[in-house]
């Protein structure tokens, strides 16, 4: 997968927003001064300790600290943004979110990286925003950053674990991006609560054709939470998975508590973000993240389509890959005396690809492809 590019104005808004306008309007390629950026490092570098940390634990409004919003946005929004753009492209080229003006809400904003995505993904479509969050201070920011992208932002100061918020009018997209593990932390019913907000949403503010945007970090417990949301919400049925899943059974991951899915993102990667993580030692060459992209309607799970797990291993003249699809994870093997036209594109997926796949035997332990086999990638 590949993300759209953010465009310049959106990053020097940001920059212009954190650091002030004189070192925006900076000609592109013109390095910011290491000691303007050294105190955001330092504060993303905490920030990131605590976003690893146990689970379970509630997180403090690490937001409503002096400068701990800026110094989020300023690494954190490009990032972010570039995920959800993604995942919005993924939802177009199903068919979804067409339309020439849509209403975006992104819930537990933050800065706006979400929103940021949305105007990178949407450009030349007449966006509504909405921003949600109860830390006042990431509200104010968000509000300066898109009003310096040209956008207008109404912002919502709420508290998510308290009810949905009622936007008065249907929303065509959902985000909530980095927020659904800060919610109901640690409790016994964390999960029924996230799914209840999930399908609030669904119920009483999404518009036909609306979808709504799971977006969380590729770490064991907020992947793993959000696949027990995931298989809670298609239990109620009613809900159609854009991605990653190519099917609406169980997630066979969900029994395993070793293993989770999680989609890798090639980027073209802001000159801002690598500067950061030249300070910091960190790398945002590729970025990882779990999702899940809904809407209402039918589940679609046609048989032969599958998603790569597990970034393909090539060894000895062998293509190995595990491949999610209905039938469970199927781990599919390519070797080079079946190498053939009809099957050549098995062998430059890459972890997240989606590929239609017609599996011409059951597949015991794991599926040999033949030179029959037709592989087609999205
Ligand atoms: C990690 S940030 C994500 C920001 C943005 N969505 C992004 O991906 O860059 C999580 C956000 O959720 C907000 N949040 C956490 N708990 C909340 C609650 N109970 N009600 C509203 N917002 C909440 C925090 O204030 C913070 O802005």
């Amino acid at each position: 997968m590949r993300s759209p590019a953010i465009p310049e104005p959106l990053i020097r808004a940001v920059i212009g927003a954190v650091l002030g306008d004189d070192i925006a309007a900076r000609p592109a390629g013109d390095a910011i001064p290491k000691h303007l950026l050294a105190p955001h490092a330092e504060r993303i570098m905490r920030l990131s300790e605590r976003f690893t940390g146990d689970a379970a634990e509630r997180l403090p409004r690490y937001l409503d600290e002096a400068r701990l919003d800026d110094s989020y946005a300023l690494y954190y929004m490009p990032i972010n943004a570039a995920k959800v753009a993604t995942l919005i492209g993924i939802a177009r080229a199903a068919g979804y979110l067409t339309a020439g003006s849509l209403r975006v809400a992104e819930l537990g904003c933050g800065p706006g990286g979400g929103l940021v995505g949305a105007l990178t993904a949407l450009e030349g479509t007449a966006l509504t925003l909405t921003g949600v969050d109860h830390s006042e201070s990431a509200l104010a920011l968000a509000g300066r950053i898109i009003s310096a992208a040209g956008g207008t932002f109404p912002s919502i100061r709420f508290n998510l674990e308290g009810a949905v918020p009622d936007l008065k009018t249907p929303q065509d997209i959902f985000i909530i991006a980095n927020t659904l593990n800060e919610l109901w932390r640690g409790r016994d019913d964390t999960i029924e609560k996230r799914t209840r907000l999930v399908a609030g949403l669904a119920e009483k503010h999404l518009a036909p054709g609306g979808v709504i945007l799971l977006l969380e970090p590729a770490l064991r417990a907020p992947s793993r939470e959000l696949v027990a949301v995931r298989d809670r919400l298609l239990a109620g049925g009613g809900w159609r998975i854009l991605h990653p899943c190519t099917h609406h059974a169980a997630c066979p991951f969900a029994a395993n508590s070793d293993e989770w899915c999680h989609d890798l993102l090639s980027w073209e990667i802001p000159d801002i973000v690598r500067q950061m993580d030249d300070l910091m030692g960190f790398n945002k060459h590729r970025l990882k993240f779990s999702s899940l992209v809904l809407t209402r309607g039918e589940p679609i799970s046609p048989a032969d389509r599958w998603y790569v797990l597990i970034d393909p291993h090539e060894a000895k003249g062998m293509t190995d890959l595990v491949a999610c699809g209905e039938r469970g994870m199927v781990r599919m093997i390519l070797s080079r005396r079946s190498y053939s036209e009809a099957n050549r594109p098995f062998r430059k997926l890459g972890k997240g690809d989606h590929f239609t796949l017609n599996l011409s035997h059951e597949p015991e332990k794991l599926y040999r492809l033949t030179p029959d086999d037709t592989v087609l990638v999205d």
